[in-house]
């Protein structure tokens, strides 16, 4: 059965109208977060393209790096399980084992090898020697960097637009590896300005993505037009990555009270907060306006 049949197609499109303030009528979200439990938002976009590379050339499973919270590590797991594909996660942090916390917990539980490596060899995740090594223990793995932002993530993620109207003013969405952000704006038009929200404090986004867009062969002058779309909204006040100020957990509350969405702290709250801030400060009330809910547990 081919990797797209496994998650119901009426999941992958849901759109519904988002309340963030009530001068806005022409404010949409769209719920990747209910694609599947644990596969949620860009995690199965991510994912999708490199279980079926893994599947189309016979390869022994996908190996992937995360932290001792990592969703991108979870989801991986549970790919792995729903797929039968094996699956090795390499965890930062050797003084860390499978009884740490739940998500490894949940990982080892699903059937995923987790190896446990020290903060300096983690260091060398990306490195070609450090990766041939690990393939010479896990021979014909696939090797997905932290997060799934390889070529085959970004591709993944230019579906989430591609199935909707596509005919949005504005989109925004949150900002980790911006494998998301990067297929997200290689699916939109011109016409449509891309908000990206960072969660890490201090982050580049705009050399991130061209650096990404570089690596992946795009060319200078696509790449400089395409990037002339995006506007980085800093989260910096918010929290540094996994912490959140007292406004921002207010404002999540409140906003999973009043629409009945719940969001996590790390991505979509900040990202859902400067969204509504950027609105109001432009007084784009008139704007058709698309979010993109992530998914995401923490
Ligand atoms: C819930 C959630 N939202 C957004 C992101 C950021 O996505 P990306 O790393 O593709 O920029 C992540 C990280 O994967 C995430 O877990």
């Amino acid at each position: 059965m081919s990797v797209l049949n496994k998650i119901p197609s009426e999941k992958l499109s849901i759109i519904q109208p988002l309340w963030l303030n009530d001068q806005m009528a022409n404010l949409f979200i769209k719920r990747d977060d209910l694609i599947h439990p644990l596969i949620s938002g860009n995690k199965w976009r991510k994912l999708k393209l490199n279980i079926l590379h893994v599947q189309q050339n016979n390869l022994n499973g996908i190996l992937t790096f995360g932290g001792a919270y990592s969703n991108h590590l979870l989801a991986t797991a549970m790919a792995g399980k729903l797929f039968g594909i094996e699956t090795v996660g390499v965890v930062r942090g050797d003084e860390l084992n499978k009884e740490s916390n739940l998500i490894l917990n949940y990982c080892d539980s699903l059937g995923m090898k987790l190896k446990f490596v020290s903060r300096d060899d983690y260091q060398y995740k990306d490195e070609p020697e450090y990766k041939q090594e690990l393939l010479t223990e896990y021979s014909n793995f696939w090797i997905v960097p932290e997060g799934g932002g390889n070529y085959h993530g970004v591709i993944g993620c230019i579906d989430i637009l591609t199935e909707t109207t596509n005919d949005f003013d504005y989109i925004c969405v949150a900002q980790g590896t911006t494998a998301t952000s990067i297929g997200i704006l290689l699916a939109a038009p011109s016409t449509c300005k891309l908000l990206v929200c960072p969660a890490l404090k201090g982050f580049d986004s705009i050399t991130e993505m061209k650096r990404k867009l570089n690596r992946f062969g795009f060319d200078i002058e696509f790449i400089e037009d395409k990037m002339s779309q995006v506007v980085v909204l800093s989260t910096d006040d918010l929290g540094a990555y996994g912490h959140a100020t007292d406004e921002l957990k207010q404002f999540s509350y409140a906003f999973t009270e009043k629409s009945g969405v719940p969001i996590d702290l790390t991505y979509n709250a900040k990202a859902l907060f400067k969204l509504k801030e950027y609105i109001e400060l432009n007084g784009l009330y008139d704007k058709k306006i698309l979010y993109i809910h992530t998914g995401g547990f923490s």
